[in-house]
């Protein structure tokens, strides 16, 4: 079942009692993100902050001279008041479970979806006319919910601030760790057109809050926004964007989901939903947004423009440094009548993004299987925040096969991003750390079955010896075929029980 909007999923949590409402008063300066990191470390509820107080807003980040010096500094003159009440309530943390992603993507679990793409992508084909009146009804069922549709009217049009009516203080944007550079917008929309083809893109990327029209935009370097941006940019004009906050929670994970770059994210939100994304035109842009969203920003940005963007408190579990990002101009900003404001936070892990991760991971193995056939199983755990560290279990055929499979990871996608990989045998569960931990102590010599390499990583990695571009290492954890890299030995056998023993002990267990 699709959700008419954002309050339809927040109310459907309500029902389930997966959604606790705190009335307190809380600022949204850093007490917000302490009351749900606490929550969500203790695998608890969604919250819905109803109370929520004015504060201090820090909006740092604008002397360029200390902030280089790694000290954003604190404009007088953009300290709003204290003791304002913000006219939203604030919802946390309502992904942030298996349960309640699966919610989110209007399903009992996200591995459903991973069955539907499987069976979109290796479609069983009818092979006589009574079987195509049995199949294919199925297959056309599955994709006439797909392709977005215009509508005139939209709630996210309820009321329009346009101009110097625009304010974003006015928004309880959460300040979510103590050295933030300021207030950043965490849950954001992004809808971009590529300016040479008019493809639509919807990205999650990040948006500080520089003063009351103006915010940073973070896209980094390998996403399609900035590639949008820089096709602006060739063109010699500015890109209109959109930010959109809520709608289907679906949005948010079409967002986040490493879709090659032409495939619009409204689409996959129609096949998850299977129902048509519902979009209207923006008031001051020519951008589609979903008709059904609670707040949504419309501008531009001009790519000749910079502004120091940073520090943020990151999904790494450190800050990110402050460093020069687009501004986003604000000309408008439209919203529904009562509008919720969706947020999240991020840190070190597990945190929600840890479950909307997962779901990528889960919902996405059809398609990398249907490339890298060989890969039965992969994980990669929340703790070393995805794209750190990959497990990965091959059904193995030939030598050097656990090293085409590194490669291929290496050159997959938003995948290529990982550091470590390690390959292991079919058998092996690799959702299961410890069986992973006893396969690689057994398996692996580190003098032979180890592969350095080199490529992009995440602009967000500090560790990397560049800017966004590092070292790669590979761990062939499989047993090897005779021969393999001169392995010259017979390769033991694992120990496993006997079938009929084990059928004669599970007939007597329960008198035992
Ligand atoms: C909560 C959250 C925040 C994110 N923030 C950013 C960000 O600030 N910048 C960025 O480039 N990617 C960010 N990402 C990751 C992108 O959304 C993700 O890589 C996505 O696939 C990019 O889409 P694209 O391929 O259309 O560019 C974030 C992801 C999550 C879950």
């Amino acid at each position: 079942m699709a959700y008419n909007d954002y309050q339809h999923f927040l109310q459907v949590l309500e029902e389930k009692n997966e959604l606790k409402r705190i009335q307190h008063p809380v600022s949204p300066y850093l007490e917000i993100t302490e009351i749900s990191d606490r929550f969500i470390k203790q695998n608890g509820p969604a919250l819905l902050f109803e109370n929520v107080e004015g504060h201090h807003h820090r909006l740092g980040t604008i002397n360029p001279k200390s902030a280089v010096m790694g000290h954003p500094s604190i404009h007088p003159d953009a300290i709003p008041e204290g003791g304002k009440k913000y006219p939203y309530p604030v919802a946390m943390n309502a992904m942030g479970s298996r349960k309640r992603m699966s919610l989110a993507l209007s399903c009992s679990d996200f591995e459903e979806h991973a069955e539907r793409l499987n069976h979109l992508l290796k479609p069983d084909m009818p092979t006589g006319p009574l079987d195509a009146i049995l199949k294919l009804p199925g297959l056309l069922g599955e994709l006439k919910n797909v392709p977005p549709k215009r509508v005139k009217t939209g709630i996210c049009q309820e009321r329009v601030y346009r101009g110097d009516e625009v304010n974003l203080l006015d928004l309880p944007v959460l300040t979510c760790w103590p050295e933030d550079g300021g207030p950043f917008i965490t849950l954001p929309l992004v809808f971009t057109h590529n300016p040479a083809t008019g493809k639509r893109n919807v990205g999650m990327y990040r948006v500080q809050i520089h003063d009351k029209n103006t915010c940073g935009m973070h896209w980094q370097i390998h996403k399609t926004g900035m590639e949008h941006m820089r096709t602006a940019e060739e063109k010699d004009s500015k890109i209109e964007v959109a930010v959109v906050l809520g709608g289907d929670p679906v949005y948010n994970f079409c967002a986040i989901s490493p879709l090659p770059p032409e495939i619009d994210e409204m689409l996959f939100a129609g096949f998850l939903r299977k129902q048509r994304v519902e979009l209207v035109k923006c008031k001051t842009v020519d951008v589609e947004v979903p008709a059904d969203a609670e707040i949504v920003l419309e501008g531009y940005i001009d790519p000749a423009e910079r502004q120091l963007e940073g520090p943020f408190g990151d999904h790494t579990g450190y800050y990110s440094l402050a460093s020069d990002f687009p501004v986003f101009h604000v000309t408008c900003v439209t919203t529904r009548e009562k509008p919720v404001y969706p947020a999240t936070i991020v840190g070190v892990p597990p945190m929600e993004d840890g479950w909307m991760g997962k779901a990528v991971e889960r919902i996405f193995m059809p398609m990398i299987q249907l490339t890298v056939p060989e890969i039965v199983d992969m994980n990669l755990p929340i703790e070393s925040c995805f794209h750190n560290i990959a497990f990965v279990s091959i059904k193995k055929r030939f030598p050097g096969h656990a090293y085409k499979v590194m490669n291929a990871i290496w050159g997959l996608g938003q995948l290529a991003f990982t550091k470590m990989v390690y390959i292991f045998d079919a058998d092996c569960d690799v959702q299961n750390i410890d069986e992973v931990l006893f396969r690689i102590g057994a398996n692996c010599d580190p003098g032979r079955d180890v592969l350095m390499s080199r490529g992009p990583v995440d602009q967000l990695d500090h560790a990397s010896h560049w800017e966004s571009f590092g070292g790669k290492i590979g761990f062939d954890c499989t047993h090897k075929l005779p021969g393999e890299l001169g392995f010259n030995r017979d390769y033991p056998k694992l120990i496993k029980m006997s079938e009929d023993v084990k059928r004669k002990v599970d007939s007597i267990w329960d008198q035992l």
